[in-house]
């Protein structure tokens, strides 16, 4: 008989996960249980699994395929794996890491992508001795406690996502960030989402928006600064302190999340992450010629890998 046990950690998001081993193979009992936990906490939290990239990558499949990182700069991927992004702030072949200040700031994973993912799996590797912590907003709840009158203006309402946009990326290796922006040109996603497993909506914003479509920059800064304060609202977050060992995976379609830089950057943080590819195309190019170009860029990678 199982002994796994889910025990909530948050009000509005997180439970951790006990009493199974990831490097085992998962049978159905434990998937669904596992599943149905993901879809009500959004974030679960497996502590102390030392997990190889490969047995990461294994259990990850349970829930999906994977992403294989078309819209990253090869250099930060794992060397044998590409199926995992290799987050980390130590040097990497004696430069500076093209992901070694990521995810400073809300964001839905890969939003700057028509298709975005599903969800996640990180490994923390590496910690520093404090910080460093990751907090995740519920959108579901978000969007739920908004007015009707706001929900209902919101339901028509696209928004302009784009990869520039991603904190401190012009502290970047300029040639990875151009890279970056080469795959990922500007897309539009609606601001509401319904989750495609539970039926609920949310309300999808981040701080990787431009703006609104077919309203005035003003308009837009204003609504997207209040959008963003009301879905981070610390009564919607979960703050996860993390342990070496800890395997989170956090449900993409209805969550944000950031990456704290409150650490001693002399410290290694070191993150492996496996993304669930999206299940459905939520987002078009902002522009024809741009996605052209992509298109192009990427038949060339593909032409000499
Ligand atoms: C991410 O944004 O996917 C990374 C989160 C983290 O490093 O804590």
């Amino acid at each position: 008989m199982s002994t796994l046990t889910i025990t909530p950690l948050g009000f509005a998001a997180g439970a951790e996960v006990t009493g199974i081993d990831l490097r085992k193979p998962l049978d159905a009992a434990d998937r669904l249980r596992i599943n149905e936990a993901w879809l009500r906490h959004l974030v679960l939290v497996f502590p102390r699994q030392e997990l190889t990239p490969q047995e990461q990558i294994v259990f990850a499949r349970n829930f999906g395929a994977l992403d294989q990182h078309e819209s990253q700069a090869p250099q930060t991927l794992h060397a044998d794996h590409h199926e995992i992004l290799v987050l980390t702030n130590k040097l990497v072949g004696g430069k500076q890491s093209g992901t070694h200040n990521s995810g400073r700031n809300w964001h839905t994973d890969l939003s700057y992508t028509t298709c975005p993912a599903k969800g996640a799996l990180l490994h923390c590797k590496e910690k520093p001795p404090v910080g460093g912590d990751t907090m995740f907003a519920n959108l579901y709840i978000a969007y739920e406690t908004l007015s009707p009158t706001m929900r209902k203006l919101l339901e028509s309402l696209e928004a302009l996502h784009d990869v520039s946009l991603i904190r401190g990326i012009e502290q970047r290796d300029p040639a990875l960030v151009a890279d970056m922006k080469r795959r990922n040109p500007p897309v539009i996603h609606p601001v509401v989402r319904v989750h495609p497993e539970t039926g609920r909506k949310s309300l999808f914003v981040g701080q990787r928006i431009r703006g609104f479509l077919g309203v005035s920059d003003e308009e837009s800064q204003s609504l997207l600064a209040m959008l963003n304060a009301h879905a981070t609202s610390p009564e919607f977050v979960y703050r996860h302190r993390w342990s070496v060992g800890d395997l989170l995976m956090w449900d993409n379609r209805c969550s944000c999340h950031v990456a704290l830089g409150d650490f001693d950057q002399t410290k290694p943080r070191v993150m492996y992450r496996c993304s669930l590819q999206g299940q459905e195309v939520t987002g078009r190019f902002a522009t024809e010629a741009a996605a052209a170009d992509r298109d192009q860029m990427l038949q060339a990678v593909a032409a000499v890998s």
